[in-house]
């Protein structure tokens, strides 16, 4: 494993990052089976030298900050755990997000909904103390000088350690930076959606803010050519990207079929490897986070940082 600073903060984690949203289940990952004992999942991280998760409130309700919790009893040490803020389901107050298995999710930036936030997931994660806060989604309703206090306030009171921002924009960051430092934005980024990286790269460089990426695998789409053929619940995050609408459908797999096959021969490695080592080389601050069910994805997705350059 490979390991950077995040941002300026000195905390030092591994590039490859793990993410949790799937290990919450419900709805949105509707195929529950697949998904491996949170104690497993942190096992084969440790042994690999992933030490960096992100989690958040919303992951099922809960449900992800809870299992990982009691995973991380007696390692918590071990562990860089990155959780979020933004988004509740409190039903009192803020801008209406997105309804979703009985639950109405409300995204609400003030200074006492993030100390809420704060507090519901520490209680669920079973632990005095978060290494990084993202604000999931910032929002303009509430000024940035209130939030960005807020989160300060949390640093000096040792309850966080860092903070970031996701699914902003540059000029967010900007407006942020103004007030303290921000670790990370953490934002959608693929070979096949590629913008939010290129527009926020110089940001992030003048900053000193790393960025880490989402969606890297296309939820799994960019795994192998029939995961394109799988068929999802109308509300999962897999029915809702555009990858398997036509004419995309046919030009991924024909990309498949005349680049990635030969790349993926050529350098002996699996396609999710091809795409996790070409988002490496893209940006010298890059955190790559990529979600796991499956212990061997895994051990797969550990081996990306082997690839030394840009296969593609
Ligand atoms: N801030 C935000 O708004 C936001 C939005 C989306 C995601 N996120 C965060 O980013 C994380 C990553 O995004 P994501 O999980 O949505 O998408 P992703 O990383 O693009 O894809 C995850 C999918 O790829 C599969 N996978 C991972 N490594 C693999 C490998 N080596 N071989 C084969 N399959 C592999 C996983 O399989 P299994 O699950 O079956 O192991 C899972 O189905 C999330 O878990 C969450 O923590 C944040």
């Amino acid at each position: 494993m490979k390991y950077m600073d995040l941002g300026n903060t000195g905390i030092k984690v591994s590039v490859v990052a793990f993410g949790t949203w799937g290990l919450g289940g419900g709805s949105v990952w509707d195929d529950e089976g697949v998904r491996a004992k949170a104690s497993d999942l942190l096992d084969a991280a440790s042994d690999c030298g992933l030490n960096y998760i992100d989690t958040a409130p919303v992951y099922g309700m809960g449900e992800s900050e809870r299992l990982l919790g009691a995973a991380l009893k007696g390692r918590r040490g071990k562990f860089i755990v990155q959780t979020k803020c933004s988004l509740n389901w409190r039903e009192n107050g803020g801008k209406f997000k997105y309804a979703r298995d009985g639950f109405t999710v409300w995204n609400n930036t003030g200074a006492e909904a993030i100390r809420k936030d704060v507090e519901g997931s520490l209680s669920r994660l079973g632990t005095d103390f978060i290494d990084v806060l993202v604000v999931h989604y910032p929002n303009g309703a509430w000024p940035v000088e209130e939030t960005a206090d807020a989160l300060e306030e949390l640093v000096k009171e040792g309850k966080i350690r860092a903070w970031g921002l996701s699914n902003s924009t540059p000029a967010i960051l900007d407006e942020y930076s103004k007030h303290a430092h921000v670790a990370l934005v953490q934002e959608q980024y693929s070979l096949l959606a590629p913008s939010h990286g290129e527009e926020f790269f110089p940001s992030c460089r003048r900053h000193k803010t790393s960025f880490q990426c989402y969606g890297i695998l296309e939820e799994g789409y960019l795994t192998g050519p029939e995961r394109l053929s799988d068929k999802f619940g109308a509300n999962d995050i897999r029915s809702r990207l555009p990858w398997r609408q036509e004419p995309r459908r046919s030009g991924i797999l024909s990309l498949y079929k005349d680049v990635w096959a030969p790349m993926a021969e050529k350098y002996g490695c699996s396609y999710a490897n091809l795409f996790e080592a070409w988002a490496l080389s893209q940006f010298e601050g890059m955190s790559l986070l990529t979600g796991f069910r499956r212990v061997k994805s895994i051990l797969d997705t550990a081996k990306c940082v082997g690839l030394t350059s840009s296969p593609l």
